[in-house]
């Protein structure tokens, strides 16, 4: 590592475009580029790279060095452009012009290379990189692959299965790694000098002008089980997914052919990705779940309160994952249940999360103890007085929760926010349990909460904008993906869930098995169908003893002894050792005999008619949300659905998926369902009808 260099030179500057400008330290030409926020490589990066590149070669300079000012190197192509008609020059001519250069040139790296950035780096003779510097080729989710040679390049720089996993994953590697795996030549502490003074070395001890096309050391003997055991690998995981197998196919063409009909592979295989609606769905998912922080009305410089210490309410399922999120972050937390016995409970659970992620490598036993030396219990509400925030998770019972906010309010902090993580209830009644009913607020976590990424942010009628921020962004610090919604029953994604429960029972009295409705949506891209998912969430969740009268099918099982997944027993049979799931004939029997009391026809029922009345009435709830101003925009509903549900990310979500369906379409078949089958939650949108009119969308629909 080189450090402590210090640059005394006479800087001469011509700007070359809006974003790049050419510099001239002594001996060495600079070209910096400047494109705020990320220095995306927009068509006047791509014209100043290039004539920059033309004008150093032909200067005195004896070496060059690309740099970027601001907070990174180049992070890729500019999405914005996707978009539009391509805009000359091509990417490809600044890269020859930096590869054919007859003059050494040293790609200067800080913050993240990333898809082109990366492969711009890649057509440097050398790169020398910032300590913190990560490298990445992204493209893969946004439905692409590095189509500016970096699927030919960084095979041949790094070896077959280190490009596939970057390329496959998309995950960035450190500047150590890169170093160690050949990606980057050296690191420098001091990244201009460092990269400048390499630059010297380079000329006067004559470094060769390395062009990594023509390099196949790496590649000679690879063998071909290596891409059948990386397929197998990544399956579970990638599935559905285009993208991952057409990264793996290059990095095939890389290794079976010569490097420029590699390229010409790579190209076919980005266009077709490229038209296609993965790629689509998968850019405008990039841009929604940025979107979805944007806040309207909300001040830009509304300042939002320090979390120094957070409380919980309530050791259960959700507790003990939503207090692992703050420990996880150095944030302590204090846990209150209603009993030791409880507490122990909880406790032991969350302690036992971390030992399985430390078993597998996740953490290290320290960790494991760092974090839970963050957590302390207690059976006392008083220890919340110190808290910044405190979120509630006991049982979904409103007056229980409205009596515990009133408790809260007379023992927190002025100033603290008050969380209710409840799934669906009133934040509004909620919050009128307490003289501040302005710091109240709604964070949904979902289950487990330790894991799922999604958190719907509920705002109350008064809750204040200060609430609302610090909710958005210590979501955020603990990794989550916030979105902020309205009050109404089950918010975004619950409210959408339960219609989707409605079909999905009746369609099983109808003669579908739960297997079958689980199968369709499985295919679909769901990790799940709705019947596994109520099994493992637990079927007497909700579920009361005294007063379940088998008026659903649900009930029925509960009163059978069922529970799903954590008694073995539930819509299906669970394995004791494997978990795998196993139809039950008494369970359908059951179904079907409660069907026939009540008179429902049984038929056969085609998969197409399961996909279109689970997907259909969501769509159609999604409207009624977003015209109630429920969801800001279409666009969050989809970050809900994605991250929550597991929706399928290639299709970008409910209200894009419907846009690609065709909203005309969808509204038919939601007329049709309304005429044949009836319901509340058949009654078609108003939005939707309204969008089919000026041929409008849902995706793009905002507030
Ligand atoms: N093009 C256009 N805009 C981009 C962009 C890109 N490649 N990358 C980020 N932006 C925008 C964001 O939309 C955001 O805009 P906003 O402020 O108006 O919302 C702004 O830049 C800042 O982005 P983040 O909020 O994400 O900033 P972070 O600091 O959290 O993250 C980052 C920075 C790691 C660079 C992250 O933005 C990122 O991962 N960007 C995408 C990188 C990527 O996917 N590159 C590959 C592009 S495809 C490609 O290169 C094809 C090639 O092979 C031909
Ligand atoms: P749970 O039954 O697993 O845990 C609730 C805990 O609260 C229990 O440990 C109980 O002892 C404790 N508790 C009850 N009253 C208390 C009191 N007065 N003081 C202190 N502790 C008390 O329930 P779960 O599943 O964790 O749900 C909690 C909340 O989270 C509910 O509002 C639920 O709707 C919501 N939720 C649940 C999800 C899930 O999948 N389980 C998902 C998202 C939200």
């Amino acid at each position: 590592m080189t450090r402590g260099l210090i640059l005394t030179y006479f800087v001469a500057m011509t700007q070359l475009t809006q974003s790049v400008r050419l510099e001239f330290a002594d001996d060495i030409a600079l070209i910096r580029i400047d494109n705020p926020p990320v220095n995306a490589l927009s068509h006047h990066v791509r014209q100043g790279l290039l004539d920059g590149m033309k004008q150093a070669e032909s200067s005195e300079a004896s070496a060059i060095v690309l740099i970027c000012d601001g907070r990174t190197f180049i992070a890729g192509a500019d999405i914005t452009e996707f978009s539009g008609p391509p805009m000359p020059p091509s990417l490809q001519s600044a890269q020859d012009a930096m590869e054919n250069c007859t003059k050494p040139v040293v790609a200067a790296v800080h913050g993240t290379a990333l898809g082109g950035g990366l492969e711009v780096a890649l057509c440097a003779h050398y790169r020398v990189g910032s300590p913190s510097s990560q490298y990445g080729l992204p493209e893969v989710k946004l439905g692409l692959l590095p189509g500016a040679g970096g699927t030919q390049r960084l095979p041949r720089v790094t070896g077959a299965e280190k490009a596939l996993q970057m390329m496959t994953s998309g995950d960035p590697i450190s500047a150590e790694e890169a170093l160690t795996c050949g990606l980057i030549d050296e690191i420098a502490e001091e990244l201009e000098a460092g990269a400048i003074a390499f630059a010297r070395r380079a000329v006067s001890e004559s470094f060769p002008l390395l062009r990594i096309r023509d390099r196949n050391d790496k590649l000679s003997d690879v063998s071909s089980d290596l891409f059948k055991e990386f397929r197998q690998g990544i399956a579970r995981k990638t599935r559905g997914f285009l993208a991952p197998e057409y990264n793996v196919r290059c990095v095939e063409a890389a290794v079976q052919l010569d490097f420029e009909s590699g390229l010409e592979r790579e190209q076919e295989l980005f266009k077709d990705l490229m038209k296609g609606t993965q790629s689509k769905a998968q850019q405008y998912y990039f841009f929604a779940e940025r979107a979805a922080l944007k806040i309207p009305g909300l001040p830009k410089d509304t300042k939002s309160i320090d979390i120094a210490t957070c409380g919980i309410l309530g050791a259960g399922t959700m507790g003990g994952g939503i207090a692992m999120n703050f420990a996880n972050i150095g944030i302590p937390v204090t846990i209150v249940e209603r009993d030791s016995e409880a507490l122990e409970r909880g406790l032991a659970v969350v302690r036992s999360n971390y030992e399985r992620t430390a078993a597998r490598g996740g953490i290290t036993s320290d960790d494991v103890e760092t974090r839970m030396g963050l957590i302390s219990g207690s059976t006392d509400m008083g220890d919340f007085a110190d808290c910044d925030l405190v979120i509630e998770a006991v049982f979904e019972n409103l007056e229980l929760k409205k009596s515990i906010f009133e408790q809260l309010d007379s023992i927190c902090k002025p100033g603290a926010v008050l969380a209710s993580n409840t799934s669906a209830l009133d934040i509004n009644a909620i919050a009128s349990a307490t003289s501040r009913p302005e710091a109240v607020i709604g964070m949904h976590f979902f289950s487990p909460a330790n894991v799922m990424k999604m958190l719907e942010v509920v705002r109350g009628d008064v809750t204040s904008d200060i609430a609302i921020a610090t909710a958005m962004g210590i979501g955020r610090s603990i990794g989550k993906t916030p979105v902020l919604c309205g009050v109404c029953h089950g918010f975004v994604g619950n409210r959408m869930l339960f219609m989707r429960g409605i079909e999905a029972e009746k369609m099983i009295l109808e003669g579908a098995s739960p297997a079958r409705v689980d199968q369709v949506l499985f295919d679909f891209g769901f990790p799940m169908g709705p019947f596994a998912m109520s099994d493992l969430a637990g079927l007497d969740i909700g579920w009361d003893e005294t007063t379940s009268s088998g008026s659903t099918v649900r009930e029925l099982l509960c009163e059978s002894g069922r529970r799903g997944q954590k008694n073995g027993n539930g819509y299906y049979i669970y394995d004791p050792e494997t978990r795998a799931a196993t139809p039950d004939p008494e369970v359908e029997q059951l179904i079907r005999e409660f069907g026939e009391r009540q008179g429902i026809e049984q038929r056969e029922i085609s998969d197409q008619e399961i996909l279109e009345r689970s997907l259909y009435p969501m769509i159609n709830e999604g409207a009624k949300i977003l015209a109630e101003g429920i969801a800001i925009r279409g666009s969050d509903v989809d970050v809900v659905w994605i991250n929550g549900y597991g929706w399928p990310m290639y299709t970008g979500g409910p209200m894009f998926w419907a846009d690609t369906v065709g909203l005309s379409e969808v509204a038919e078949k939601i007329e049709h369902y309304s005429s044949t089958l009836g319901g509340d939650h058949w009654e078609i949108a108003p939005l939707i009808e309204q969008l089919v009119e000026t041929n409008g969308s849902l995706s793009a629909h905002s507030n």
